[in-house]
């Protein structure tokens, strides 16, 4: 996928402010346990790669990372280096997580970015794609269309059906919202306690609208312990 290079787009972000809420307080329970968030991948932490994404921006003014009670209390010293990053103890699900960090933003941001602290490989082209649809007063989803068979069966793996996957996507972040839209609709759903795998559900069922934005499929979440080793493998690929 042809990366597009942030003169070609700057104009149009010179203008936003933005903010970054990254959710990394989880504890890796399909990771053998353990948090990994922290893990190592190509020589720094995989939630180090993730702030890399973001840092380098003049647009991005502000950004939280949600941690674990214990890198909170100890935050590593890598954390630490940019003036821009904050960060808030997280909750007991993402949602919490991802709400403690909104709290502590900035209140005068045009759009907030979520995306996930153990999401290392997104590229430029889908945070900008993902900005620009926001600008334009809609929540925009990274994902990649469905491209196989889908079937539903019983709780013994019998085939009950065969789904239609056309028109069905695998929703990601980044995941990019107008401020206050995100904000509003995460005040409903705290209040409420709508349970909610990510942030688009939220925002969907306040009743605001949500657009998916294809990206690469090397866009995938380190969740089991292959993801790891297959992500160091795309990173020695692109060096090389
Ligand atoms: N997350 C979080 N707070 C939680 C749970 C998850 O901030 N209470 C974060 C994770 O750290 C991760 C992102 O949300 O960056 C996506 O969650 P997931 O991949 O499910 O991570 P874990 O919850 O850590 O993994 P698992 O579900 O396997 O335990
Ligand atoms: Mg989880």
């Amino acid at each position: 996928m042809i990366e597009l290079g942030e003169s070609s787009t700057s104009s149009f972000l010179d203008n936003l402010k933005v903010g970054v809420v990254i959710p990394a307080a989880g504890s890796g329970q399909r990771m053998e346990g353990k948090p990994k968030q922290f893990l190592q991948l190509a020589g720094q932490p995989v939630l180090k790669h993730v702030l890399n994404l973001f840092l380098s921006y003049s647009w991005v003014k502000d950004l939280v990372v949600a941690l674990p009670q214990k890198q909170f209390e100890e935050q590593p010293s890598w954390l630490n280096q940019d003036s821009k990053v904050q960060w808030v103890v997280g909750g007991a699900t993402r949602r919490d997580s991802v709400w403690s960090a909104i709290q502590a933003l900035s209140e005068d941001l045009d759009l907030v970015i979520v995306h996930d602290g153990a999401r290392p490989l997104t590229s430029k082209k889908t945070i900008f794609d993902c900005v620009k649809v926001a600008s334009e007063g809609l929540g925009a989803v990274a994902g990649t269309r469905v491209v196989d068979t889908l079937k539903a069966t019983d709780k013994n793996n019998q085939v009950l059906k065969t789904l239609d996957r056309s028109d069905v996507w695998r929703a990601q972040t980044p995941q990019v919202f107008p401020y206050d839209v995100l904000f509003g609709a995460y005040h409903k759903a705290i209040q409420n306690d709508w349970i909610a795998g990510d942030d688009s559900i939220i925002v969907e069922r306040a009743g605001g609208q949500v657009k998916m934005v294809e990206c690469s499929l090397l866009n995938f979440k380190i969740t089991f312990p292959p993801d790891l080793d297959l992500a160091e493998a795309v990173l020695a690929c692109s060096k090389s």
